[in-house]
């Protein structure tokens, strides 16, 4: 068998998994959502989820990926065909995040330019102009276009070259610029208003629909349940320590997503902007907080959207990278061919996910096709994903296997593998199915359960025809 290739080295591993895991979803995402969401509870309750459940599954994808040294869908059919659907549907759900990702990463890119270009120059009128911005039919699409060449042009040069140079230069970047935000935020009148909002759980707003977007907001910002940290795992070393490794990226991630809240909220508070004001939060926010900074502002905001921009760049080459390895390994594709076919369906899903954000386009139940991917893989296809993989191992492997392959052959220490065995059997596949049944029912209240239905037909259909996937 032909040798796998192999990442550069162990820091270039964390890097591009941590790229994966660090994008839109810490630092767009997971703002707006926690704001929508009523926030300390549904930050609490993300945390226990990323810690038991998050954690557990990024160990148990990098494990398989790399015992069976074959992309997610190749992982699955080697054991069982009749477990090839979990793969496919992690393809599926490449496909849909790619159908509205590279829509906000077009976003970011525009606002590198929109800060050159003096956006900050009126700060009154920058929320104006950011609605403006994406309800516009026609701007939007050409930055998303830009966007998803510039992943072209990283996933057609291969893993260990594109990929992994991009993570190590611009992470660190972003991170000390949203420590400056932070910073900035808090020294604010009005700011630990948003400290409060953020981290002191009122539990009073939770139900089912709040606890479901806490484990989809989990499994999102962790690049998990799509068979994204299988992909990465297959290529991954013998020698590396899976635990250690599933360990550093979880906790940049969840620091990122954590750092961006503190940079957010204090920073709103003070500027009397709601909570639930929607996907345009970082948009808004951070242009707003550093107009009020003078020279240094614009350089600090430049040097923010680059960073952003470069965050959601290593996040989604790992979407296209599944999706692409399905088609190398599967479909026997040629790299070029499978980048581009992919990169071109991916377009058409984000022109309707663009121009529903301005009301335009068709509609399902109501909603536009932007709400309709991210309600699919968010709340649907990411979790019951991650189910299935934990059914997989725990119900389809042997206990032995999955102990040499996590501890390298008895090597590494693991003295948690027990804990670690029993919540992938047993007790995370049980959460993930009652969060997800409670959050659906819930779901028929506010609109959105019936997209939800249709994504668990979506997973029944294919369950029904994987042997022949
Ligand atoms: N985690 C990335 C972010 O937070 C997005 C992402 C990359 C992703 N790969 C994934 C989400 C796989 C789900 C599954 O922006």
């Amino acid at each position: 068998m032909q040798k796998r290739e192999n990442w550069g080295s162990k820091i270039g591993f964390i890097m591009a998994a941590a790229g994966s895991a660090v994008g839109l979803g810490n630092i767009w995402k997971f703002p707006f959502t926690a704001g929508d969401n009523g926030g300390g509870a549904f930050v609490l309750i993300y945390l226990v989820f990323v810690v038991f459940i998050g954690f557990s599954i990024m160990l148990t994808e990098f494990g398989v990926g790399r015992s069976k040294e074959l992309a997610a869908v190749g992982a699955f059919k080697s054991v069982d065909r009749r477990w090839t659907f979990t793969g496919v549907l992690g393809v599926l759900s490449g496909f849909l995040i790619m159908g509205f990702y590279p829509v906000v990463g077009g976003w970011a890119l525009a606002y590198v330019f929109k800060v050159v270009t003096g956006l900050l120059n009126n700060p009154a009128l920058i929320g104006d102009s950011f609605n403006g911005f994406i309800t516009n039919p026609g701007l939007p699409l050409i930055w998303m276009v830009l966007y998803l060449i510039l992943n072209v042009v990283i996933v057609v040069k291969g893993i260990s070259s594109g990929i992994e140079k991009a993570g190590k230069i611009l992470m660190p970047l972003l991170f000390g610029i949203l420590i400056i935000i932070a910073v900035r935020g808090l020294m604010l009148p009005g700011a630990m208003a948003g400290m409060e909002f953020l981290f002191k759980p009122d539990f009073s707003k939770v139900n089912g629909s709040v606890i479901l977007a806490a484990l989809g907001q989990a499994f999102f910002s962790l690049s998990l349940g799509m068979g994204c940290m299988i992909t990465y795992g297959s290529y991954l070393s013998k020698k590396q320590n899976l635990v250690q490794n599933a360990a550093i990226v979880t906790a940049m991630d969840t620091s990122v997503a954590l750092l961006a809240g503190i940079a957010m909220f204090p920073a709103m508070f003070a500027f009397g902007i709601a909570p639930t004001a929607g996907p345009g939060l970082v948009f808004v926010v951070v242009p707003t907080l550093f107009a009020e900074m003078g020279a240094l502002g614009p350089v600090f905001a430049l040097l923010f959207f680059i960073a952003l921009t470069v965050a959601a760049l290593t996040s989604s080459v790992s979407l296209l990278e599944v999706v692409v390895a399905f088609l190398i390994d599967e479909k026997k594709f040629t790299r070029k061919k499978a980048v581009f076919s992919s990169a071109t369906i991916m377009a058409l899903l984000c022109i309707l996910a663009s121009l529903s954000i301005g009301g335009l386009g068709p509609k399902l139940f109501g909603t536009g096709a932007f709400d309709i991917f991210d309600l699919l893989t968010d709340k649907i296809f990411l979790a019951i994903g991650g189910m299935l993989l934990c059914i997989f191992a725990g119900w389809r492997l042997k206990k032995k296997d999955l102990y040499d392959e996590i501890t390298n052959n008895g090597t590494v220490k693991f003295g948690l593998f027990g804990v670690w065995y029993a919540l992938v059997k047993y007790v995370i596949p049980v959460t993930i199915a009652i969060v997800a049944i409670n959050g659906v029912r819930e779901g028929f209240a506010s609109g959105s359960g019936p997209i939800m239905v249709i994504g668990l037909v979506i997973i029944a259909i294919f369950a029904g025809i994987s042997k022949k996937l």
